[in-house]
């Protein structure tokens, strides 16, 4: 961090979930597959998608506007909105200019959205972090929503039965009293094996040129690719993660991950030597909700009395890109 950086505050969470549930049991109706195939690979039981005219801006507005209301802030007092958005309804006009003028934020402050897959809402908490400590802004609406469900091929079981869809949204500000929420946070890519999640939008060339070879238009994803280099990746990089910064697995009450798959989790849990109690999971309810997923688990996990704030916990995610990220934090009480 740059010398006398502004510390910065989280000042409020909040998450939104569409009402329609999908059960396992519900997939055997598109294709052949069971609750226990499902269950024992993943930790799914059940997920959330939006139905009619539901998406990942009207999910990702309510979950801001739970977000404001926590953090005690106006929506004038926002100067700057962040979205984290790999599964968005449009490309353009950004989801960030949307919920800018659905929330009443004044129309003259910047917004704009980020693309890290399930990394997103860490990598959008890096560059508001960036921002508070130069100084240049003070208040920041961070949103990581996806509405992955209308982006999956319903007829590729190994795929369309990991995702869900939802929303989480933060406030973030200069910190008043000297403390600083982010303990530690680093983010990480690696593109040299982006394909193994990949999600390609549709076009075709001018008519007046050679046309390109047609691609899938969905969600495509070696999922035993991916598997594997997260279980190669993560544990050690959250294991170092701690280490530079100076603590101990003990030192730290929670680890909040994206919610992917139970046994990465658990692969993460062991090399930490957590016990149960300190991780936190709703993997089970909800399936992969991409950028949304760790905010979810956090107040869904407060709501719960499973967290108690005055904490600090770890949050780790990673997506495509491959992209992934892990944060050192301290959740205040009244944040959620
Ligand atoms: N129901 C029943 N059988 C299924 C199935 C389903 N939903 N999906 C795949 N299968 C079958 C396959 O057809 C294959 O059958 P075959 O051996 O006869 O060819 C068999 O199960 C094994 O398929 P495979 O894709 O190799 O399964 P897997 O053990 O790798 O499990 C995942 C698939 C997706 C559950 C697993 O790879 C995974 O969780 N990967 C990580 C994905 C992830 O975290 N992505 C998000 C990143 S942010």
């Amino acid at each position: 961090m740059i010398n006398n950086a502004i510390p910065l505050r989280i000042a409020g969470i909040g998450y939104s979930v569409p009402e329609t549930v999908v059960t396992n049991e519900d997939l055997t109706k598109l294709y052949d597959t069971s609750d226990e195939w499902i269950y024992t690979r993943t930790g799914i039981k059940e997920r959330r998608l939006v139905s009619g005219n539901e998406d990942a801006l009207s999910l990702g507005v309510d979950a801001a506007k739970k977000a404001l209301d926590k953090s005690g802030l106006k929506p004038d007092d926002i100067e700057l909105i962040i979205v984290a958005s790999s599964a968005p309804p449009q490309l353009y006009p950004a989801i960030g200019c949307r919920i800018q003028t659905a929330l009443n934020i004044p129309n003259n402050i910047p917004a704009f959205d980020i693309t890290a897959a399930c990394s997103g809402l860490i990598y959008a908490l890096s560059i508001a972090r960036g921002y508070i400590a130069s100084g240049m802004y003070k208040n920041i609406l961070l949103v990581a929503t996806d509405n992955n469900s209308r982006l999956l091929d319903w007829s590729d079981r190994s795929c369309s039965i990991l995702f869900g869809d939802g929303a989480g949204a933060m406030v973030v500000t200069a910190s008043d009293d000297g403390v600083d929420d982010i303990i530690s946070l680093d983010i990480r890519a690696d593109g040299s094996i982006g394909d193994i999640i990949q999600l390609n939008l549709q076009g075709k060339n001018c008519p007046l040129v050679e046309q390109r070879e047609e691609s899938n238009q969905y969600i495509q994803m070696n999922g035993k690719e991916v598997y594997r280099f997260v279980a190669r990746v993560l544990p050690e990089y959250v294991e170092n993660l701690i280490a530079n910064a100076n603590m101990k697995a003990e030192d730290i009450d929670y680890l909040i991950p994206h919610q992917a798959n139970l046994r990465i989790i658990q692969a993460v849990q062991e090399r930490l030597g957590y016990a149960n109690e300190k991780v936190v999971t709703n993997i089970e309810k909800y399936g992969n909700t991409s950028a949304a997923s760790i905010p979810l688990a956090l107040v869904e996990g407060v709501e719960k009395g499973k967290v108690k704030l005055g904490a600090t916990a770890i949050l780790t995610g990673f997506g495509a890109g491959m992209t992934w990220g892990g944060c050192i934090v301290r959740l205040r009480e009244g944040i959620c």
